[in-house]
């Protein structure tokens, strides 16, 4: 089938053939599954006891939805994103926890999802490999959004890819990132859709979307957030928390 040579520039990459082959991430990058059991063990270990309220940002297909539900039952969970596409893979998934009522799925973008809860209304915040998509000055709004959606003690968690703060080190680990795009892709002849991913990988690798781990965590800080930290980092793929005081 011919492609053509341009398409439309839709922000959110994950409306097309990406998302339509979601699970193809866990070729290239096994750690995202990863970070999503480790945002749900962090979850699941914070104030035991107690039922929360929480809110996913960019929840996908799900993969990072699950764990977060079976980790925790008392977890009151709203799963956000702005993609139809990866919502439904996310509903028909995730039926079972859809009819218990344990999930609500919303199609919506974080911001206007965040903006519309009352203030101080959420005991916790999580994210997978979802907030480095945004553009900076969303993500830094959104941020924003997620400090005043949160009652104070509220947790903020997000696995993502924090790019390197040592620009050299960065780019050499992402152009060994994109020749293991090519060797996996090729392996199994879909050059389709190695060509959409390094279509996302310029995309978060620009200037209006990286995001450099120093002063993403700077800013959390700026924000009013406390107890800033990241838990767990290799390479780009990091685990960082923060609270509202
Ligand atoms: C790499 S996927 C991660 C999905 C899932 N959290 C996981 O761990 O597999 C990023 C998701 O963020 C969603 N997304 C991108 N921009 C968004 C926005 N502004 N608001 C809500 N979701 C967004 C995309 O549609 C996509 O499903």
């Amino acid at each position: 089938m011919s492609r053509p040579l341009s398409r439309p520039v839709d922000e959110n990459l994950f409306t097309g053939p990406i998302g339509a082959e979601y699970r193809m991430l866990e070729l290239i990058c096994p750690n995202a599954a990863l970070l999503a059991r480790r945002v749900a063990e962090r979850v699941a270990g914070w104030r035991e006891g107690e039922a929360l309220e929480a809110v996913e940002i960019g929840c996908g297909s799900g993969v990072s939805t699950l764990p977060l539900l079976a980790f925790r039952d008392d977890l009151r969970l709203t799963a956000v994103d702005s993609a139809a596409k990866m919502l439904d893979q996310a509903r028909a998934h995730l039926s079972g926890y859809v009819e218990a009522g344990r999930v609500r799925f919303v199609e919506a973008d974080a911001l206007s999802c965040l903006r519309a809860l009352p203030e101080a209304s959420l005991d916790v915040i999580t994210s997978n490999y979802a907030i480095h998509n945004f553009l900076d000055d969303y993500r830094q709004e959104t941020l924003a959004a997620a400090f005043r959606a949160l009652k104070p003690g509220g947790l903020f968690v997000n696995g993502d890819r924090y790019a390197m703060d040592d620009r050299a080190a960065h780019l050499s680990a992402t152009q060994a990132e994109a020749r293991l795009w090519f060797q996996k892709f090729g392996a199994i002849g879909r050059y389709d859709l190695l060509e959409d991913w390094i279509a996302h990988l310029f995309s978060d690798e620009s200037p209006e979307h990286i995001m450099y781990l120093t002063p993403a965590l700077e800013r959390l800080s700026a924000l009013g957030f406390a107890d800033v930290r990241v838990e767990y980092r290799e390479g780009v793929d990091t685990l960082a928390t923060a609270v509202k005081p």
